[in-house]
């Protein structure tokens, strides 16, 4: 993502719903504690069993992924393949690893909302399949089953477009790879998207992906002959964030009274994040589905704030933090466990030579790169026409992992969600490991043929860090 300072309202975007695996809706409905028979004959007809309580669980929360041809290393499919790993699960599942999900509630950040698509095992889920895999892991019967779901994500409801890259895209080898992919929608007006999906070509090199908007279409002249250039962390050009999927998301669906401003002329630049993918040479060709409204009363633009490299003359920006030396800088030293970089915002009374419209925060999520462990984004309400009063934190990501990224939209009413006003600060603080034990920071070095921790600085590559909050915002428009 770009090096942003400020706040821009230009463009408008969707919530970075990088929404995970949720196939069904309820919780386990099915995983209840009685034993009530159903049971084969070698199983006790008490405790859980495979079939009525552990196979929900995977259908629900983590199948999208750990199955045939999806991003998973195995399949969560067959109760043989569950079993062969069940200490592996539990382990999972009780550190909260699996399935992916970084926000979460502590004793600092207690957001007033909670997140739609909650990926998260309920405790009862998480204490059923201990109890499962601590009680040798049975099968049960198999007429205990649920019946089996459809685990093609459903296309966009409503879609009235759909775009992909110019040619399909290799990637082969044992590194990660990021790649950006730029593509003309064709519009010959300004539209206002409301809903967008990513159907992935190859999913099992996909890992997620991010649209970005670039009105100016600079991005047409940094590809090549295949119609798409590298690119890490951000698109490379001047067009904000509009749209984010990771495997598993489902389709992103704003109400009909909200879109995302593109302007004419636009082109769409999609990068992908590619897991290494070994010897395969199978091509990926991920679409984009999206839909549209006319004239939305509100708009929504995604605000990367954040990533100040020094303090501002009001005091903004960023802060005195534990490591500085002469002045105040943005610098992890390397081998520093537990460094903290703090950064303040104070929300303007204009914008773009406007009065600041009153902004609804739709969501919250973070960024950093791979020395990043904990990031917290909270607002002080210093408006005194504020509904709140006093700090409000808006997410919260206290075991940072960049592989798995994405904005939490609040499960509430536009009325009922955080709000900001002139004079309301915002505070960005990261927390970073620059230390062997961070496994990313491991992974990150190996990457670039380094042996032991480097300081690091702001920047966009990958041995550099970022502080920024990822905020998707509702404003009425005019
Ligand atoms: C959004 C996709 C996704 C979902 C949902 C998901 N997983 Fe995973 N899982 C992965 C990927 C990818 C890996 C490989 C390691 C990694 O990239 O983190 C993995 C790895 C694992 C591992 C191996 C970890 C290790 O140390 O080798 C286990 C066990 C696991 N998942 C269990 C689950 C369970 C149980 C669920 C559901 C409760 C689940 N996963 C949901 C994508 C997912």
């Amino acid at each position: 993502m770009s090096l942003r300072t400020t706040v821009t309202l230009l463009l408008a975007t969707s919530t970075l719903a990088l929404a995970g695996c949720e196939q069904g809706s309820s919780t386990s409905g099915a995983g209840g504690q009685g034993g009530q028979g159903g049971s084969t004959t070698t199983e006790p007809s008490s405790g859980p069993t495979f079939h009525k309580d552990i196979e929900p669980i995977l259908q629900k929360s983590c199948q999208s992924c750990h199955s045939p041809g999806n991003i998973a290393p195995f399949a969560l499919m067959q109760y043989d393949e569950a079993k062969l790993v069940s200490t592996l699960i539990k382990e999972q599942v009780q550190a909260r690893t699996m399935p992916p999900w970084g926000a979460f509630e502590t004793n600092e950040c207690k957001p007033k909302h909670g997140f739609r698509d909650d990926l998260r095992l309920s405790q009862s889920d998480i204490d059923l399949i201990a109890a499962w895999h601590d009680a040798g892991s049975p099968e049960g019967n198999p007429a205990d089953a649920p019946p089996p779901i459809d685990l093609k994500g459903a296309d966009l409801p409503g879609k009235t477009l759909e775009v992909e890259p110019v040619k399909p895209f290799v990637s082969s080898g044992d590194q990660d790879q990021f790649r950006c992919f730029v593509m003309d929608p064709g519009f010959t007006k300004d539209m206002f998207m409301n809903g967008w999906h990513f159907v992935a070509g190859n999913s099992k090199v996909v890992h997620h992906a991010l649209l970005f908007v670039d009105p100016n279409a600079e991005s047409d002249a940094l590809a090549d002959e295949t119609g798409s250039y590298e690119c890490f962390g951000g698109s490379g050009v001047n067009g904000d964030l509009i749209g984010a999927w990771a495997p598993g998301g489902v389709p992103f669906e704003l109400a009909p009274n909200i879109g995302t401003r593109l302007p004419a002329g636009s082109r769409l630049v999609m990068q992908i994040h590619y897991h290494p993918a070994g010897t395969t040479h199978d091509p990926d060709s991920t679409r984009v589905q999206m839909r549209f409204t006319e004239s939305p009363e509100y708009q929504m633009a995604f605000v990367l704030l954040g990533n100040f490299p020094g303090l501002q003359p009001n005091g903004d920006g960023l802060q005195p933090g534990p490591n500085d030396k002469a002045k105040i800088e943005f610098r992890i030293p390397s081998n520093a466990s537990n460094h903290t970089e703090t950064m303040l915002f104070t929300l303007p009374s204009t914008i773009n030579g406007g009065p600041m419209p009153e902004l609804f925060v739709y969501g919250a999520g973070t960024h950093m790169h791979y020395v990043g462990r904990d990031m917290l984004v909270e607002v002080e309400h210093n408006n005194l026409q504020s509904p709140e009063k006093g700090k409000e934190c808006l997410v919260q990501t206290p075991d940072w992992n960049f592989a798995w990224q994405r904005a939490y939209a609040y499960d509430a009413a536009i009325n009922d969600l955080p709000r900001f006003l002139p004079g309301d600060v915002l505070k960005m603080r990261c927390t970073y490991d620059n230390t062997m034990n961070n496994p990313y920071v491991q992974k990150a070095l190996k990457d670039q043929n380094l042996q032991s921790p480097v300081d690091v600085y702001l920047g966009e590559s990958t041995l550099d860090e970022m502080c920024l909050a990822v905020l998707p915002l509702l404003y009425k428009s005019q």
